[in-house]
């Protein structure tokens, strides 16, 4: 057996392989209504079928204000549940766990109103200037993503992910490039440290399953964290008890990044070395050698497959073939695998 498809436990919770279908927004409900349709069922539930370990869901935002987009799925009431519990069924039917992303734009959002920031500087000249959070609203917000995190349960997610990148809200408290405050949550690492902390805190009173942080290891700008910061935050969150850190990178300023396959795997390589915790490797990840090189060098825990899997939704039978290893197939497709 390769070792990208051996099982992986994170505290009760198996995975049958280290392939994750990694978040990504489908921009696809109905009425800007945040919830579940046939998309999303025939989307997710294909990737479960393809074989998927892991499938996360798209960035889903705690509150109408986070949303990244007014297509996006959401977790804000009470009312989204019901078919996050279908589509977390359907998946589980088809043999793949689930995550959830909860997350909140912040500055990023697409919203009517108010966006909310750490400070009030806009994204770049285009976008809206966002209103500095009061701590009322901080305290607020941390509170949604302890109802997001209740709504995950009842909805059966077996994994919960927290949104901490691509310039969204809670890597805009993250980085000195968009928290310019003066309070205790901003300035020192340990205080733009502090929304993270509390949430995951906040989380936590409410579930303990496994509990993974996305984060952007490289804000690609001289002023921005380093790598070296990202580990030290990695280091507090694993003293926290967060589980795995899934290391994305980018999207905290505008700034052309140089892509090329596995771009990111170093990042999530000194993580998982130098913070002692289990991490995602993503980016540019396209093949199965290219997936196993990672899990059998220790480089990562998991492989999160992006637009690998938007292409082909049978990616880990792919990458089983490329490895010349059979894995499980379902009773139907017998004949053609
Ligand atoms: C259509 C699309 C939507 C995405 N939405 C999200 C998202 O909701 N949350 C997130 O953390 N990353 C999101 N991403 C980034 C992917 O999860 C992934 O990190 C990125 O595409 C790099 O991996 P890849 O080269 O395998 O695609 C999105 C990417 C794409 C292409």
């Amino acid at each position: 057996m390769t070792a990208l498809f051996s099982p992986y436990t994170i505290k009760d919770v198996t995975m049958k392989n280290r392939i994750v279908m990694s978040p990504m927004c489908m921009y696809s409900c109905d009425n800007e209504d945040g919830l579940v349709n046939d998309w999303h069922m025939v989307h997710y539930t294909s990737r479960a079928i393809g074989q998927a370990g892991l499938i996360m869901t798209e960035a889903t935002p705690v509150t109408r204000q986070g949303q990244i987009s007014p297509q996006d799925l959401a977790i804000w009431s009470d009312d989204h549940v019901a078919g996050l519990k279908q589509l977390t069924d359907s998946i589980k039917k088809y043999g793949s766990k689930t995550a959830i992303q909860l997350g909140h734009a912040g500055r990023k959002a697409i919203y009517d109103g108010d966006t909310l920031a750490p400070s009030a500087i806009p994204f770049d000249e285009n976008a809206k200037v966002p209103k500095e959070m009061t701590i009322e609203e901080i305290k607020e917000t941390i509170r949604a993503f302890k109802k997001g995190a209740i709504r995950a349960k009842e909805a059966s997610f077996d994994i919960i992910e927290l949104h901490g990148a691509h310039g969204y809200l809670i890597s805009q408290f993250l980085s000195p490039l968009s928290n310019k405050r003066v309070d205790e949550y901003g300035g020192s690492l340990e205080n733009r440290f502090r929304f993270l902390k509390e949430t995951i805190i906040e989380v936590q009173a409410v579930w303990s399953g496994p509990l993974f942080v996305r984060i952007s290891a490289d804000e690609y700008h001289e002023d921005g964290n380093s790598l070296s910061d990202m580990v030290t935050f990695s280091s507090w969150m694993r003293e926290l008890g967060v589980d795995l850190v899934d290391c994305s990178t980018g999207g905290i300023v505008r700034t052309p990044i140089d892509v090329y396959p596995g771009y990111q795997i170093r990042h999530a390589e000194t993580i998982k070395k130098e913070a002692a915790i289990s991490t995602g490797a993503v980016g540019l990840i396209t093949t199965g050698l290219q997936a196993e090189e990672i899990i059998k060098n220790d480089r990562a825990d998991l492989v999160f497959i992006g637009r690998a899997f938007l292409r082909d939704p049978f990616w880990p039978r792919t990458a089983a073939k490329e490895l010349d290893v059979e894995i499980e197939t379902p009773r139907q497709y017998k004949r053609s695998w």
